[in-house]
């Protein structure tokens, strides 16, 4: 890594700022004459400068070149192209308000290849999922209107029933990929005030291209590749891994179930109920507590082989601090003033903690450090830190 000195700006010296008269009008064309050239040296040592920076940056970013990619083509998309069509406005993008979410109960089964030995074939890096969305209808409508990217969902799995168990009939479904959406129609309306349960069966991607939803990052530990994967949801991707409600007023709870490879650990916001039970030889299931009502931004797994080290606060919240095996040792600075700063913050805010853990992942978010997923790197909470930012 390069080193930067800080140099010191020369003393500030009040008694040697005088004001000065302007000059005086003198030659307009010596004046121009010489901006022109201070400009063009700039503009010179600007281009040899940028020349050199991006040979050595260039070169930085060939290191990590799945991250760079993935941001490259996020701001590609995010460029507007001529042959697109027109632009949805902001109204369409707006889920309608008829029904309003109380839980998710998501299943999942996440085929990560966490290792070489581990090889699920053409479904390595996919992940299948039952989903069950129970809402409240709050507005008469025949139709559920929910967010959904890059999901296949199966149309014979989706079943709409109602408080007393009955289904109702199910008339087509639409996929507006544009707007990052699924409709699902059905034959009759549902009923202002009453709860109904939406249930389906989708399949997905564990992202390669992107660092959105739920995406897999790599290192290399004993000369072999090791991958995990990881969610980033913010703001608008948690409906890459569930068709949801995907707007941060629409909140609700969130109970989540993962199987996930032997060998990995699985964690989310809520603490686990069970923790790694061994399904068969090959899976282990982790069920979590139903998360506290919160915004679908905030939901957050991880699937990795990392290890942990954990603390209980003062005030009996687990705290523990993940790591890859070979980096476990480095998570003593954040172990120690985890609970500090935890305590800080609730005293601040006058709001106590509202989980019985709290995880912190020694990933390397890409924003904040982009090029170390090696080293030790400043850790966020997963549920705390974004609610308080
Ligand atoms: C699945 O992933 C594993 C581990 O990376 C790899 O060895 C295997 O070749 C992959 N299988 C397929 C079909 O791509
Ligand atoms: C409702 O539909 C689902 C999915 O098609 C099905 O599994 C379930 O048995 C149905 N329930 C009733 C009560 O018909
Ligand atoms: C790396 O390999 C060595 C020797 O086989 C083993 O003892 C060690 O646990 C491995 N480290 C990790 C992090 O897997």
């Amino acid at each position: 890594m390069k080193k930067y000195e800080l140099t010191r700006l020369p003393d500030f010296r009040p008694e040697s700022v005088h004001l000065r008269e302007p000059d005086p009008p003198a030659s307009q064309l010596t004046v121009s004459f010489r901006s022109v050239f201070a400009v063009l040296v700039i503009f010179l040592i600007a281009c040899v400068l940028f020349g050199i920076g991006g040979y050595f940056f260039g070169k930085l970013e060939g290191e990590n070149a799945l991250f760079e990619s993935a941001d490259a083509k996020r701001a590609e998309a995010l460029m507007p192209t001529p042959m697109d069509a027109i632009e949805p406005s902001g109204e369409e993008l707006r889920l309608p308000r008829h029904l309003v979410p109380i839980v998710y109960r998501l299943d999942m089964r996440v085929f990560l290849p966490y290792k070489d030995s581990v090889d699920f074939g053409r479904r390595n890096f996919t992940f299948d999922a039952v989903l069950q969305i129970e809402f409240q209808c709050v507005r008469q409508t025949n139709r559920v209107v929910l967010n959904a990217k890059q999901l296949n969902i199966e149309p014979s799995s989706v079943a709409l029933t109602d408080a007393s168990g009955k289904n109702m009939t199910l008339t087509f479904v639409r996929h507006e990929s544009q707007l990052e959406m699924v409709e699902f129609w059905f034959a009759s309306s549902m009923i202002t005030g009453q709860r109904y349960t939406l249930s389906m069966e989708y399949d997905g991607p564990i992202a390669g291209d992107t660092l959105a939803g739920l995406y897999r990052s790599k290192y290399t530990e004993n000369n072999s590749v090791k991958w995990l994967a990881v969610t980033q949801m913010q703001p608008t991707d948690a409906r890459r891994m569930l068709p949801c409600f995907d707007e941060p007023d629409m909140k609700a709870q969130f109970e989540l179930t993962i199987h996930h490879p032997t060998g990995t650990k699985a964690i989310s916001n809520a603490i686990e109920t069970i923790d790694a039970e061994p399904e068969n030889e090959d899976w282990v299931t982790t069920k979590f507590e139903p998360s506290p009502k919160m915004s679908s931004y905030l939901l957050a797994v991880a699937v990795s082989e990392f290890g942990y080290k954990e603390t209980i606060t003062s005030r009996g919240v687990r705290m523990r601090v993940w790591a890859r095996p070979s980096r476990i040792d480095h998570t003593d600075y954040a172990l120690s003033v985890g609970p500090q700063l935890l305590a800080y913050y609730e005293d601040y805010f006058g709001i106590k903690y509202p989980l019985k853990k709290q995880g912190e992942n020694q990933l390397c978010w890409h924003r904040t450090c982009p090029r170390r997923t090696d080293r030790f790197c400043a850790s966020l909470p997963q549920y705390y830190a974004r609610p308080l930012s």
